[in-house]
């Protein structure tokens, strides 16, 4: 039995006055599942109480329900659900049972929920963990900035926070940005979200009509698709080449659009950097058309080799471009922050899409991070995950080797947790897919266009080296079967 304080007792709907209507209420509540086999029950003096009935009454009704030995009263302890009843399966558990609804969803909103590309597996699995790997993370640092950053905050951080975000952590990112990644900015042009994915539905609200075209990588990240797709916009996809996103090719089929969506230093799923003249080609065409650019730089701090590659956002007048980052990849994918840099009058209009959305982010956890970065923990763990992707990444080329042999390809940009294996031969490369027991996803799901080539996206980062390996090997033998049949 449970050595609670006693549970709460269900409402009864009509007023409880007669002694019929609280046995009914108490019994159903047992039968139904809403009081558990276990359960302590307030005294009769509290009940009474919470009731507005006498104790006499209560005392009638709960001796009724102990009669009928779905209570036990227990001298000295008090009134529990019979722990007998579990063992009698009771409830029946009707609870438990499915409860379809009687309407229907809206068009668009089952078109929506038919869109399961953006959702992650819980536990990362092979080769579908592109998730943050946090064996490294230094979690007990992270408690105690945790305690410290409740203690800084004081119980203000119990109450609303800012949906522009903690100004402390405002000012962390933009220091880092500056700092690290040669972008320039004022911690008023930084807003924070919980997500790239809420930051993409935000800004794909504020600054697209439906109707309006929006170029997209093809192939694309999902969520990117989602967000715009929900605004109603009308998707321009633009084919990627071994330069990234093919600007002219763009300009020449809709010169007109409103907004574009790029993943420029290591393009999303294929892998490639977007090439500096196209950058720069972008820039003008937006400066000139008045467009949008939406530059979602996600994994920008895993670059392998050289200096990080310059961004859209440097590059520009800075008038025309939204400049995406995640905390979530670089750290633990539930932190839950990420944010954008913005020209300084979209943060209001954007802080206020989002209040609509779920308000804001919590100040604990944004202070927590923003200790985390001053205090210069955010680069040493950059700098350590650096070698943990690299050395993963690594291992996955070398263990592929021998696919090259088998018609292979894949792109040799030294940067991020996932690798596509691309291959002329589509339906060989379904076929592989179908058969495997592994967790492979198909680049044509990630098109927008029909395209004869198929290839395989492999995510890689959360996964230890040994679940890395045997993924491996299975791959290769998933494909060295395919090529004899
Ligand atoms: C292109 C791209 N942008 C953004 C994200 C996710 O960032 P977040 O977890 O902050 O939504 C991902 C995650 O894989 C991604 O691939």
């Amino acid at each position: 039995m449970r050595q609670s304080k006693g549970v709460f007792l269900p409402p009864v709907l009509v007023a409880p006055r007669r002694r019929g209507d609280l046995y009914r209420a108490l019994r159903l509540a047992v039968l139904d599942g809403v009081l558990s086999p276990g359960d302590r029950l307030p005294s009769t003096r509290q009940a009474a109480s919470d009731y507005g009935v006498s104790r006499g009454l209560m005392e009638e009704v709960f001796g009724q329900l102990a009669d009928e030995r779905l209570f036990e009263r227990v001298v000295g302890r008090g009134t529990y659900v019979s722990p007998e009843l579990a063992r009698l399966n009771i409830p029946a558990n009707r609870l438990a049972q499915e409860s379809p609804s009687s309407g229907k969803p809206s068009i668009r909103g089952a078109a929506v929920a038919a869109n399961a590309a953006c959702r992650e597996p819980e536990a990362p699995v092979a080769f579908n963990a592109g998730i943050a790997d946090t064996s490294q993370f230094p979690w007990k640092l992270w408690c105690r900035l945790q305690a410290r950053a409740a203690r800084e905050l004081g119980p203000a951080a119990l109450s609303f926070a800012d949906p522009r975000g903690l100004p402390n952590l405002r000012t962390s990112i933009a220091r880092y940005l500056g700092q690290f990644r040669g972008i320039h900015c004022r911690p008023n042009q930084v807003i924070i979200f919980n997500s790239t994915q809420q930051a993409l539905t935000a800004i794909a609200v504020l600054l697209v009509n439906a109707g309006d075209v929006v170029w997209i990588e093809d192939p694309c990240y999902p969520g990117a698709r989602a967000a715009f797709d929900l605004t109603g916009a009308k998707l321009g996809p633009v084919s990627i080449d071994e330069d990234g996103f093919n600007v002219k090719c763009a300009m020449r089929c809709a010169p007109q659009a409103r907004l574009v969506y790029v993943t420029p230093p290591h393009q999303y799923p294929t892998g490639v950097a977007l090439r500096m003249e196209r950058r720069i080609e972008l820039v003008e065409w937006a400066e000139r058309s008045g467009s949008w650019i939406l530059e979602d730089d996600y994994d920008g701090e895993f670059r392998y080799a050289g200096q990080p590659l310059t961004s859209i956002y440097s590059l520009s007048s800075r008038k025309c471009v939204l400049y995406l980052g995640t905390l979530n990849k670089s750290t633990f994918a539930s932190l839950r922050l990420a944010y954008v840099v913005a020209p300084e009058d979209l943060i209001e209009p954007l802080a206020n899409v989002r209040t609509q959305m779920d308000g804001f982010t919590p100040a604990l956890t944004q202070m927590a991070m923003s200790l985390f970065m001053d205090d210069g923990h955010f680069s040493s763990h950059l700098r350590r995950m650096r070698a943990v992707y690299n050395g993963k990444r690594k291992m996955l080329l070398d263990e592929l080797a021998p696919m090259r042999r088998l018609g292979w390809t894949w792109s040799d940009n030294p940067a991020g947790m996932h690798l596509l294996l691309r291959h002329k031969n589509g339906s060989y490369v379904r076929e592989i897919a179908k058969a495997s027991s592994l967790r492979l996803a198909l680049l044509s799901s990630y098109r927008t266009e029909q395209a004869r080539d198929n290839g395989l996206f492999l995510r890689f980062g959360a996964l230890d080296p040994e679940a890395l390996q045997a993924g491996v090997e299975q791959l290769l033998h998933d494909s060295r079967r395919a090529t004899r049949k």
